[in-house]
């Protein structure tokens, strides 16, 4: 029996802050969700087949949610020169789909590996990066390539597109309750919007994307030296500048105002948004309880805990 096989693995993303202005050259912090793992397993087979939540059998029957996939593999493979080859791709996923919690990215990056472990090959930073974004530029439309890199590293970063992202340490006490609002995210569609939005009114979104940029650079410094309750406010304010660019929806404004009537210290939305997920922020675990119980009473269908 040939025992061949190829492994790759991801995890999901907490974007902080600077989701849409990170497409513009603002700065964004993310954070690695390091439990939401991702697995890809590779084994050989007579014809290119995909075990997923969303297809199971021939690649090339994929449902059209998965062109961003069947791009990587294309890509990767040409990389390699293998393009004839064929495999089994096996992908167990604990990330929920199109939630804003990188599961895109994550699932390309962990194909390009596992694609490269089957056959013995390392990949470079820039390579692996390179061919993620082909499959984000699907995924996304006009990615920064900040969910390509915080699904790899194994701590939390501050990026601007096109540099090297610089890890941060944090040295605040506090929790993020994550919650699904049960709605797909829409990301491809929110960066769109936005982009025409910044056509028709110029001045106006620059200056919201300037500031969401200035937030996070002031969460930066609150990351560092400052408390948890500065932190609230710089989030509160970045939803608030979130809200007038267009990208979030009443269930998100739902779920974070239930937060903020719920003890959280601030509260926002994370990714892409147009549904998708938010977050608040608490500093002790009772709170953390609390939010829990009222998000879930109020509607999301599930929520996490990622502690600072
Ligand atoms: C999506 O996770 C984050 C966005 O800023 C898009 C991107 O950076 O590619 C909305």
């Amino acid at each position: 029996m040939n025992e061949r096989i190829g492994i790759g693995k991801a995890h999901g993303k907490i974007i902080l802050s600077g989701e849409h202005s990170v497409v513009y050259f603002e700065p964004a912090i993310a954070l690695p969700f390091k439990e939401l793992t991702l697995t890809v397993e590779i084994t050989p087979s007579e014809q290119m087949t995909i075990e997923s939540a969303y297809h199971r059998g021939l690649l090339s029957d994929a449902p059209q949610e998965l062109a961003n996939l069947q791009l990587v593999i294309k890509e990767t493979l040409a990389n390699l020169q293998q393009n004839q080859e064929t495999f089994h791709l096996k992908i167990d996923s604990l990330i929920p789909f199109e939630r804003g919690m990188g599961s895109s990215a994550a699932v390309a990056n962990a194909i390009v590996l596992a694609i490269f472990d089957y056959f013995n090959k390392e990949v470079d930073e820039q390579t692996l990066f390179n061919l993620v974004q082909s499959a984000e530029m699907i995924a996304h439309g006009n990615a920064s390539g900040l969910d390509g890199k915080i699904t790899i590293s194994k701590q939390p970063i501050y990026f601007i597109k096109n540099q090297t992202p610089t890890l941060l340490d944090i040295n605040l006490n506090g929790y993020l309750v994550v919650a699904d609002t049960g709605e797909k995210g829409k990301t491809a569609e929110a960066v769109s919007s936005l982009k025409r939005r910044k056509e028709e009114s110029p001045f106006e979104i620059d200056q919201l994307i300037k500031r969401l940029g200035m937030i996070t650079k002031q969460i930066k410094i609150v990351l560092k030296e400052g408390t948890i309750r500065e932190l609230g406010h710089l989030l509160n304010e970045s939803q608030q500048h979130l809200e007038q660019l267009g990208v979030s929806n009443d269930s998100l404004d739902h779920l974070i105002e239930i937060a903020n009537n719920h003890g959280a210290l601030g509260a926002k939305l994370t990714g892409g948004g147009k549904g998708g997920c938010m977050f608040a922020v608490a500093d002790t675990q009772d709170k953390v309880a609390h939010l829990e119980k009222a998000l879930l009473d109020a509607g999301a269908t599930q929520t996490w805990v990622l502690q600072l």
